[in-house]
């Protein structure tokens, strides 16, 4: 989604902005734009409706200079992606140049004001409004004097207008009087301020920071920070001036490149093995058979008396909730609920004291993930995290929670960030599993199993050259079926979502035995179906589902973990993995579906690593 760069220092900005954009591509975005300034020069804009590296290419041509700058890429909210709606947008005839990430809910009103008073829109965007009305307030503040403006004024012309926002923003301000002076605010959109001697960096998420600074501050909702080449003063609505808390910038956040794969998707579908080693490093305890969290910020006591959990997230996460829901009900006998975050916000489930919540992101930057944890604690439940990236808004707002240590995910589609959720939480039934019900020796046992986890992806990724073979033959389709029951529903869904998102083939998943109850009608010569039949205690339930398919005419393609003379003789292809436990059995089976997902799109031209439309972290709602 939308990101932010910014520069203060002695250097040139424009070649920090353009290169932290191209670090900020993997979100997702539709234009791009910077702004730089000299003293005494009129402010520089470039803004393309495209990608980052056109809009290089007119920075160079236009020569796009001055040693302050602020750069945004944008994913459309209010107004299509065109270059007048591209940021930076410009407030008061250039008195103010603003980049904003969020949405502002009030523009219109905001917005009719400013019209009424003879303010020019060249944008359809909420952001334009908001920096006219920076710079109209600047006008006000000084107009009673000299005219002239200081620091202090553009303070408090930020102050006073984000107090009549309504919504989120993350916001990056150049004032046309200063060539040394950045303002960034922030309520629900991160910012992350690069902190050096005489230079600052600003970003939304801390990839273009990595290599320039190894310090670190994370601006937090309500603060808003006056950012200068030797110093930072932060500034919070209620508390007044506050001293910044500056942080190490995590050696996790460092990105190593593509590192001779194709694409990130491609890369991190094999850093599988290392992630999942990576999740459970330290964490495994063979002498009581159970697992440890540093951060559940819960005593044992308080664990123990828990009655109901609920598993709430989006997207991929949300699939990871619910094989969570299969491990922690079997495992740890607890009663599991899996809610949309994008629901859960809205609804007013009855819940007792005794509820725990998780919320499950990669990003860690979620809105409605975010919206729906606040939300719980509201009502005074002790809401963690299960989250990928280090020091992002969810992983500072929760009460607690397990970091998944998978490293970077740049791929839109996620990959790693899953298989890594679903170890950790089978390493969360396992310990809560512990404090009721469960053995030792099945304690004991879950552990060997996770152990070993990390082998079988490895062997699984051995099916990739079949996988391409299998993808050249189904690329035409329009449609597929995705079926799996048990811990390979969720797996079929999650199976079906990234084909969807990253081929543009329409995608569905299903329990398999829901498939009599309407979708069956969907099957013809046409429509592939994947069908996930491992072992386990509903093996011979799915092989007569997959019956069910091929009696109607449909390809099917299975996914096996042994040679089964019948499946072999039904399917089209069999893609065999290796044997496991059921429980870990969506985490393998997971592995053949991301990489026929990646050969498909790539055989159909589809941009795999930035999927039309798509968004790495989703920061509105
Ligand atoms: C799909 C995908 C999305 C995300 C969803 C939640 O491949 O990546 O569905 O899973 O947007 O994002 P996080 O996990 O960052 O909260």
């Amino acid at each position: 989604m939308c990101g932010i760069v910014g520069y203060v220092g002695a250097k040139e900005a424009a070649p920090f902005l353009i290169r932290g954009l191209q670090q900020l591509e993997y979100r997702g975005y539709d234009s791009a734009g910077i702004a730089t300034l000299k003293p005494s020069e009129p402010i520089k804009i470039a803004k393309v409706a495209g990608r980052v590296s056109q809009l290089s290419q007119i920075v160079e041509r236009q020569t796009v200079s001055g040693t302050i700058g602020i750069g945004h890429t944008r994913w459309a909210t209010h107004g299509p992606a065109t270059t007048e709606n591209a940021h930076p947008h410009i407030g008061g005839s250039g008195l103010v140049t603003i980049v904003h990430n969020g949405v502002i809910e009030n523009y219109e009103s905001l917005k009719a004001g400013l019209l009424a008073k003879d303010y020019q829109f060249r944008s359809q965007t909420d952001t334009e409004v908001v920096a006219h009305l920076i710079a109209d307030r600047l006008r006000d503040l000084t107009s009673s004097g000299s005219g002239e403006i200081t620091v202090q004024h553009c303070i408090d012309a930020v102050q006073s207008t984000i107090a009549q926002l309504r919504g989120t923003y993350g916001l990056l301000v150049m004032f046309r009087d200063f060539t040394d002076l950045l303002i960034a605010a922030r309520c629900g959109s991160p910012l992350v301020i690069g902190v050096s001697k005489s230079e600052q960096f600003i970003a939304s998420d801390t990839s273009p920071l990595v290599g320039h600074t190894d310090r670190i501050i994370y601006l937090a909702d309500h603060q808003v920070a006056v950012i200068r080449p030797e110093s930072i003063q932060v500034l919070h609505r209620d508390q007044g001036r506050i001293r910044p808390n500056i942080q190490a910038l995590s050696s996790e956040t460092q990105d190593s490149g593509l590192d001779g794969f194709a694409h990130f998707m491609l890369k991190e579908i094999y850093e599988q093995p290392q992630s999942i080693r990576n999740a459970l490093r330290g964490r495994l305890d063979k002498d009581n058979a159970t697992a440890h969290f540093g951060g559940l910020n819960l005593t044992t006591q308080q664990l123990r008396s828990i009655q109901r959990i609920i598993l709430t997230g989006c997207g991929t996460s949300w699939h990871s909730a619910l094989v969570g829901e299969y491990l922690l009900e079997e495992l740890a006998r607890i009663p599991i609920e899996v809610e949309y975050a994008s629901e859960l916000r809205y609804r007013n489930p009855p819940t007792d004291h005794n509820t725990l919540v998780f919320g499950i992101t990669q990003s860690g930057e979620t809105a409605d993930t975010l919206a729906a944890l606040r939300e719980m604690k509201r009502k005074g439940h002790h809401a963690l995290a299960i989250c990928n990236v280090i020091g992002s808004s969810i992983a500072q707002e929760a009460d607690g929670g397990i970091y998944l240590h998978a490293g970077p995910e740049i791929g839109v589609a996620s990959t790693k960030a899953f298989t890594s959720q679903l170890t950790v939480l089978t390493m969360l039934a396992l310990y809560f599993g512990r404090l009721r019900h469960l053995s030792f020796e099945a304690g004991l046992r879950i552990i060997e199993r996770l152990e070993e986890l990390p082998e079988l992806v490895e062997r699984a990724l051995e099916c990739h050259s079949q996988v391409k073979q299998i993808a050249q033959q189904f690329a035409d389709a329009s449609t597929f079926l995705y079926l799996g029951r048990h811990y390979n529903f969720p797996t079929a869904l999650e199976g079906a979502l990234k084909l969807k998102e990253i081929s543009y083939i329409h995608a569905e998943g299903y329990p398999a035995a829901e498939m009599k109850h309407g979708p069956i009608a969907l099957v013809d010569q046409h429509t592939p179906s994947v069908v996930i039949v491992p072992q386990g205690p509903v093996y011979d339930k799915v092989l007569s589902n997959l019956q069910e398919v091929k009696a109607r005419g449909g390809p099917v393609i299975a996914i096996v973990d042994h040679f089964d003379p019948q499946v072999d003789r039904l399917a089209d292809k069999v893609i065999q993995i290796p044997e496991c436990d059921d429980f870990l059995q969506p985490v393998v089976a997971s592995v053949p579906l991301q990489l026929l997902a990646y050969e498909i799109a790539l055989l159909r031209g589809c941009d795999v690593d930035k999927p039309r439309n798509l968004a790495k972290s989703v920061t509105v709602e």
